[in-house]
Formats: structure tokens, sequence, C-alpha cells
């Protein structure tokens, strides 16, 4: 995988006048890395984007943070690296957090914002927070996140497959990113945000609660919410083709917006 910044990513569908296009980036949530968006959304038809793993994730080289800003920090870094001035922004979860930081504190390199099962305070449950703690208890960690992490629809082969993914990364890594999650919180500030947002949840999301994506619809300016039946916290492994259709849309429409460049 190419790296910049020491941040590995996915790279697909790169234009040859890339300097006048803004990409999609696709950014994880806490234990996750690039995989965690399925191929339909990575490898969508006729789009720049890049998917990430986020430093202390996957195959990036640096380490992994503990707060957010930390987080959109370090992109901030790889997108200078990548000569990319402007890009739509796509988080899960801690990944919506990045995100949303990242539109607040640096508004003209956000185009667009995609927020998928996220939440404008992530608070969590002290249960996650004690068992990352310490490494020896991480399997029963990941046991608990993967019962809440999906509808009871979800098969079990893919249940099985992301928290396989999710046991890859170090205990302190994911502690950290939870502890991330549970400091973050800009309920008051969503009305500054200038970019237009699409927010995705999963009807049966139990981490990261429909209320949570019906707020950050009601308070940032430019929004607008589409849930997802039969679906959970991770809505885009579980509903892939529907979640890739519902973007590309928003990216069509960004894109017919005056001044802007896909
Ligand atoms: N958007 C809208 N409302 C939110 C919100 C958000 N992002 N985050 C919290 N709230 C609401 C809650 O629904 C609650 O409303 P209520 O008083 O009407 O019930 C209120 O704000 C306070 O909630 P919270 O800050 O979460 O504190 P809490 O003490 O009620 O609960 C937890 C703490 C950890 C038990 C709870 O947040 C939880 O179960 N979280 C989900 C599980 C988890 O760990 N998720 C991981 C996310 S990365």
């Amino acid at each position: 995988m190419p790296k910049a910044a020491g941040i590995a990513y996915r790279e697909s569908g790169k234009p040859q006048t890339a300097a006048k296009h803004s990409p999609l980036i696709l950014i994880h949530g806490a234990g996750g890395n690039a995989l965690h968006w399925p191929p339909q959304v990575r490898r969508m038809k006729g789009r720049w984007i890049l998917s990430v793993d986020l430093p202390g994730h996957g195959d990036s080289d640096p380490e992994g943070q503990s707060t957010i800003e930390g987080y959109v920090s370090c992109l901030e870094t790889w997108l200078d690296e990548l000569a990319i001035e402007r890009a739509i922004w796509a988080g899960h979860s801690m990944g919506g957090a990045i995100s949303l930081m990242a539109s607040l504190t640096l508004p003209s390199r956000v185009a667009g914002l995609i927020l998928v099962g996220s939440g404008a305070r992530l608070r969590v449950h002290p249960s996650i927070l004690d068992a990352t703690a310490d490494a020896e208890t991480l399997s029963s960690a990941i046991e608990l996140i993967m019962s809440w992490a999906f509808s009871s629809k979800t098969s079990s082969q893919l249940v099985g497959l992301v928290g396989k993914r999710m046991a890859e990364t170090l205990a302190h890594v994911l502690h950290h990113d939870f502890k991330a999650c549970d400091q973050f919180d800009v309920m008051s500030r969503l009305g500054e945000i200038r970019a237009p947002a699409l927010v995705l949840c999963g009807q049966d999301d139990k981490l990261t609660a429909p209320k949570y994506s019906q707020y950050l619809s009601d308070h940032i300016p430019q929004a607008s919410l589409r849930l997802f039946e039969d679906a959970g916290h991770m809505v885009m492994l579980e509903k892939p083709d529907e979640v890739a259709r519902v973007i590309q849309d928003f990216i069509t429409q960004i894109q017919l917006a005056p001044g802007e460049s896909g």
C-alpha cells in the first residue's frame, strides 16, 4: 500500500487532472482500518477515493492518537504531502468525529461531510473503556463491542470477520481511540459547520443511537439524514450497495453546486 506522511492508504479512480478535483476520503472508526469500508464504497465508479489506515492502525507507521484533534492534525499533514487542498470527508463512528472536527478547525479543506454511525458527542460505555485498558481483557472487550455493533439480522460470518480484524489492533491503540471518543463533544458547535453534510445510520445502531444522527441532521445547517433498516453500527458493511448509492447521489449534488468539482 502507498504511504504519505507514514499513513497507508488505498486509492481508486485518481483522475489525470487530480489538482482540480476534491477526492472522497474514507476514515474508519476505533480499532478499524481501511477495510472497514466495503469495496462498493472504496471503489465507487467514476470517483476518486482514498481510504486511510489511521495512525496506529493497519499498515500505518505513526503512533495512534488519544485525541480527535490529534488524528485531524495527522490527516492534515497527510493531505499536505499528497498536495490535496480540499476533500469530501467521510467518517465512520470515531472517523465521523474526526471529520466533524476537521470541518470546524480546517473548514477550507472540507468540501463535504459524510457522517456514518457517528455523533456530535460520543460518550463510551465504562465497560468498553475498562476492558480495553488491559491487553489481557482485549478479547472480551471485542466480544462486547461486536455484540453491540450489528443488527440481529446481520450474518454471523460478517460479525466474525470484523471482530477478527479488530483483534489485530493493539490494545493500547484501541483504548486510546475510545478515550478520544469519550472526550469528544461538539454538540454546541454544529451551527458553525459550512460544509454540506450527509448523515447515515442503521436503525438498530446500539453504539451510536439513531438519535445521535437525528441531532446531527437537525443542527448542521445543510444536512440530510438517511436511516437504514436491518442495519446497526457497521451499516456500510451491513448495507454496502444501498450506502454506496446514497453516497454517490450526495457527491453528485455537491459537484453540481457552484465552484465545486469532484
Ligand atoms: N447526540 C444527541 N444526543 C446525545 C448524544 C449525541 N451525540 N450523546 C449523548 N446524547 C444524549 C443522550 O441520549 C442523553 O439524553 P437523555 O438524557 O435524554 O437520555 C444525554 O445526551 C446524556 O448522554 P451521555 O452523554 O451519553 O451520558 P449518559 O451518562 O446518559 O450515558 C453512556 C453514558 C456511556 C452509558 C452512553 O453514552 C452509552 O450507552 N453510549 C453508547 C455505547 C458506547 O460506548 N458507544 C461507543 C461510542 S464510540
